[in-house]
């Protein structure tokens, strides 16, 4: 029987150790889902997968009340980050390798990238021991989360879904996309909308056509930035 990443039995650990854990900023946040915080005044926002990322840490000071989601949460401070600094390191090289697929606008330089990368990780390693204790960090894997229906306002998802096309297949994804939309209460943003090898989540249309007849709105909008080249887009689900 196949499972819903695409391989036989049980492969998720298996692809939990090859997927990086990493983090962005809140900076990089606002940017690659196209978030204006004043809106979110007061809001329950979700990040899902949240990783090394120091946006549930610097979120509070906006009057959001955020909480991270990731399956790797539960573990200690100290092995997390020895896993993100490692992960970073490999994906830098990865990056280095082949600096032509990359626009270096929002990040000057390789180490311009790694400062924002660090910067997370220090935020995150700072925040992350208390806010899990007070349930800002929360251990979950899609596609099945550990929250009650519409318990955000805003659900934002980056760097994991269709990033990573290959390791998943449709089903997968459709699961996930309905579960980021089942625990949130007015939209869903998820970025980017194209696979590491910079292609076109090729299943898109089918899933747009898919949440169509499940009679949730959803479109695929511009975001004012864009790293890897053309990935610039990100698919929004609204209530
Ligand atoms: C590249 S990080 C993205 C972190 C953050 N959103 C960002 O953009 O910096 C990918 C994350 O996906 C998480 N992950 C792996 N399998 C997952 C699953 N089934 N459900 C949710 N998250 C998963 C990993 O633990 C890792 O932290």
């Amino acid at each position: 029987m196949e499972s819903m990443n695409g391989g036989p039995g049980n492969t998720f650990n298996m692809i939990l150790d090859q997927l990086t854990f990493c983090g962005r900023t809140l900076t990089e946040y606002l940017k690659i889902f196209d978030l204006d915080l004043s809106q979110w005044r007061g809001a329950k926002i979700l990040d899902c997968p949240s990783g090394a990322s120091s946006f549930v840490a610097e979120a509070g000071k906006f009057g959001i009340s955020a909480v991270g989601c990731d399956p790797l949460y539960g573990k200690d401070v100290k092995d997390l980050i020895e896993r993100a600094k490692n992960d970073t390191e490999r994906s830098l090289h990865e990056i280095n390798q082949y600096p032509d697929m990359y626009n270096w606008l929002f990040y000057p330089s390789m180490t311009g990238l790694r400062q924002y990368r660090n910067a997370a990780m220090e935020r995150f390693a700072r925040d992350y021991p208390v806010g899990y204790t007070q349930g800002r960090y929360v251990q979950g894997s899609l596609p099945n989360l550990p929250f009650e229906d519409r318990n955000f306002d805003l659900v934002l998802s980056s760097h994991f879904l269709f990033l990573y096309g290959d390791q998943f297949n449709y089903d997968f994804h459709l699961a996930s996309v309905l579960e980021l939309f089942r625990v949130c209460s007015r939209e869903v943003r998820i970025y980017p909308v194209q696979s590491a090898d910079a292609q076109p989540y090729e299943a898109m249309p089918r899933l747009l056509n898919d949440l169509e007849h499940l009679h949730i709105s959803a479109m695929i909008v511009s975001v004012p930035f864009e790293f890897q080249r053309n990935s610039n887009r990100q698919l929004r689900l609204f209530r």
